[in-house]
């Protein structure tokens, strides 16, 4: 059968016979497609986006440039979904990146291993955006583009035509486009996707799908996405949300979140696109605070506020896990496993109790109550910290690291919001013998929501394995300083100011708080990273100029400085 999509009526014609309908060559709508053995149960979009959250990404996996493995993820195996389905999570979005026949029966096989565990799946092209698929590159060939997609699609479908209604697809991650008319080429790309599967039959033409606007980007979709005409599809819209940006990338020093103004923030973006397609199922289709890169109290406070906010909107989430982010896939832990309690309790509308945290954007210092700190050498002394209990939460109990009970009066007290710790409790932990590092989580039980764990950190500046260099040694490449943690295993920040005040880049930030003046930073697991584009500001600026590495806790002292000589 020949499905016409109003969109390929513009397409430019390859090869048209005359008395036909004007298509690309390539458009294989003559043929029959498959026809699947078994029923297909149809589903609203609605029905799906909400068997769908919440949902879990296998991100840089079958995504991998170019193979699976090649960015650092083992080879996904059917446990992993038992371990996302253990931790609450209904669904799987799995970002898919290249088609051959091989890749193509790995990406069955694992549909299939999720479909097998009754939970939602989301199958699209990923990386493809940003190799071959880039509408925006000033010498894109549309129309070469155009064919790929479709020839994608076709394969992709014929592969994928039989499976149940747990599966969905989704066109294209995070397409790039900014301006009406990428979003008119996209929208191009859409009619092809759509055509592609319609043409590669089975149950296709019944299957939900997640259409997208520029960038996946929730303003960009709301000023340019238009509703598919003649579309036999179940369809929802999918956006992706990463914002505040320098909070959920540790930009600029921008390690605190909470104020008021934030929050209101980020519900006024989730409230707009709502408002915008009120009668649309919405899924957020990535998002993340990572362990990685955010401090424990704020990102625990930003993950219950936005799954709060996307319910509130009736719109589905799906955190972003790259493998090094939440779960440990080889040693099935999840690494931050109170974020994920968090998630799973303010997902169903359960009140969490939290950590209380600096948020004034014009603080000096940053307080967390997710973490208690001893400096090496401190005395150890009974230590207050306070925490946010939402409504009635009471804390029932709190458990050591063994699983016991501590004893309330003797181990610690309660005074409102306060929980104190006392000096002789803290100090069977804080022993002379002990090193740098976290000592001990504590498990904090509440009447309702998630449990929050305390990490006991004895910590001191951490030492770098040497504190200057010349730029001509970098050569104009970055600067790798191994480092040496004595305490929280990542750097807050970095700032970076010459002799006399002058910020070496983002001058911007003047315009920020104090712990965010003049701050940018860049790392990996054991190295400190001055990047390329900072040496080569110094070679420019042609002085020495001092990089003033700064670590958690943000109190004065824990900062180390390495000065780059020109
Ligand atoms: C709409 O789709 C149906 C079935 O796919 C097709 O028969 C019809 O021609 C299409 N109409 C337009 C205006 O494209
Ligand atoms: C078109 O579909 C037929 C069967 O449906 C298939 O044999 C053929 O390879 C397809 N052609 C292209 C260009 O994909
Ligand atoms: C449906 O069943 C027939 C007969 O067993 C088989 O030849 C065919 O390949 C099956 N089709 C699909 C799509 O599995
Ligand atoms: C664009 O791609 C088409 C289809 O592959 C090809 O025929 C055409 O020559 C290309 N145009 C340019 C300018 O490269
Ligand atoms: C829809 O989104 C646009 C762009 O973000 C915004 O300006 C507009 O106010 C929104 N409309 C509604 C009804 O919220
Ligand atoms: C350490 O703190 C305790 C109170 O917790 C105090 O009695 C003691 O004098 C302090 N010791 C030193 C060396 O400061
Ligand atoms: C306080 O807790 C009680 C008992 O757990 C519960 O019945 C009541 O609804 C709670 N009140 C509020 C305002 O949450
Ligand atoms: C709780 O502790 C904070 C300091 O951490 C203090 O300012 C506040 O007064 C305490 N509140 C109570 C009720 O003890
Ligand atoms: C405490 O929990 C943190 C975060 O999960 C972890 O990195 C740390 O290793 C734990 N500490 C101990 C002593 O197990
Ligand atoms: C410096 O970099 C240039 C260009 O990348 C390279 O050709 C040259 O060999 C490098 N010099 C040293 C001493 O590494
Ligand atoms: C600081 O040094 C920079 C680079 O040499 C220069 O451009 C700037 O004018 C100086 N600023 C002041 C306040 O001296
Ligand atoms: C680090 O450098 C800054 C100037 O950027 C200076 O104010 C500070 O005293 C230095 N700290 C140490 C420990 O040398």
């Amino acid at each position: 059968m020949r499905r016409n999509l109003p969109g390929l009526l513009a397409l430019s014609v390859v090869g048209a016979v005359s008395g036909t309908p004007l298509l690309p060559r390539y458009i294989n709508s003559t043929g029959s497609g498959v026809t699947c053995n078994g029923t297909f149960s149809r589903i609203t979009a609605q029905t799906w986006v909400d068997g769908m959250n919440p949902g879990w990404n296998l991100g840089n996996t079958l995504d991998g440039i170019p193979d699976e493995g090649d960015w650092g993820n083992p080879p996904v195996v059917p446990a992993t979904f038992d371990d996302v389905k253990n931790a609450g999570y209904k669904g799987v979005r799995l970002p898919d990146y290249k088609v051959n026949p091989a890749w193509l029966q790995r990406v069955s096989d694992v549909v299939d291993m999720v479909i097998e565990r009754d939970m939602y799946v989301l199958v699209n092209v990923h990386h493809d955006s940003w190799t071959w698929a880039d509408v925006t590159q000033a010498n894109a060939n549309y129309t070469q583009i155009e064919e790929k997609f479709y020839r994608l699609w076709y394969q992709i479908g014929i592969k994928l035509a039989c499976k149940s209604s747990l599966l969905a697809y989704e066109p294209i991650n995070e397409p790039p486009g900014t301006s009406a008319a990428h979003a008119a080429e996209l929208k191009k790309l859409e009619g092809l996707f759509l055509q592609a599967i319609a043409d590669a039959g089975g149950f296709n033409p019944h299957r939900v799908v997640t259409l997208n606007g520029p960038q996946e980007n929730s303003d960009l979709t709301s000023q340019y996405f238009v509703r598919p005409t003649n579309i036999s599809n179940p369809w929802a819209i999918q956006y992706h949300y990463y914002s505040p940006y320098p909070f959920i990338f540790s930009a600029w020093g921008s390690t605190i979140w909470g104020s008021d103004a934030d929050k209101a923030a980020l519900e006024a973006d989730i409230a707009n696109i709502r408002n915008n397609f009120t009668d649309v199922p919405l899924i957020i289709g990535e998002w993340a605070a990572s362990p990685v890169a955010t401090e424990t109290a704020a990102r625990w406070r930003y993950s219950d506020f936005f799954v709060r906010i996307a319910s509130k909107y009736n719109t589905a989430t799906v955190l972003w896990d790259n493998g090094a982010d939440f779960l440990d896939r080889t040693n099935h832990v999840w690494r931050d496993q109170t974020a994920i309690d968090i998630y799973m309790s303010a997902h169903a509308g359960e009140a969490n109790a939290l950590p209380d945290s600096t948020i004034d954007p014009n603080a000096k210092t940053q307080h967390t109550s997710a973490d208690l700190f001893v400096r090496v050498g401190q005395n150890v002394t009974s230590q207050t910290l306070p925490y946010i209990l939402p409504r009635n939460i009471t804390l029932l109990s709190i458990a050591g690291p063994n699983g016991k009970s501590l004893a309330r009066g003797t181990d610690y007290s309660v005074t409102g919001n306060n929980i104190t710790f006392s000096a002789s409790f803290l100090r069977t932990f804080f022993t002379p013998s002990v090193s740098p590092g976290s000592i001990a989580n504590l498990t904090l039980g509440f009447s309702t929501g998630a449990d929050l764990t305390l990490d006991l950190v004895l910590w001191d500046t951490p030492v770098l394995s040497s504190t200057s260099s010349s730029v001509a040694a970098a050569n104009g490449s970055s600067i790798s300083i191994p480092v040496q943690w004595k305490g929280i295993n990542k750097p807050a920040t970095v700032k970076t100011v010459t002799t006399n005040g002058t910020y070496l880049v983002d001058d911007f930030t003047k315009y920020y708080g104090p712990l965010q003046n003049a701050r940018t930073w860049n790392w990996d697991t054991n190295n400190l990273i001055i990047t390329s584009a900072a040496v080569n500001a110094v070679q420019a600026l042609a002085e020495d100029v001092i990089f003033t590495f700064e670590f958690y806790p943000r109190v004065p002292g824990n900062a180390v400085n390495y000065t780059l000589t020109v």
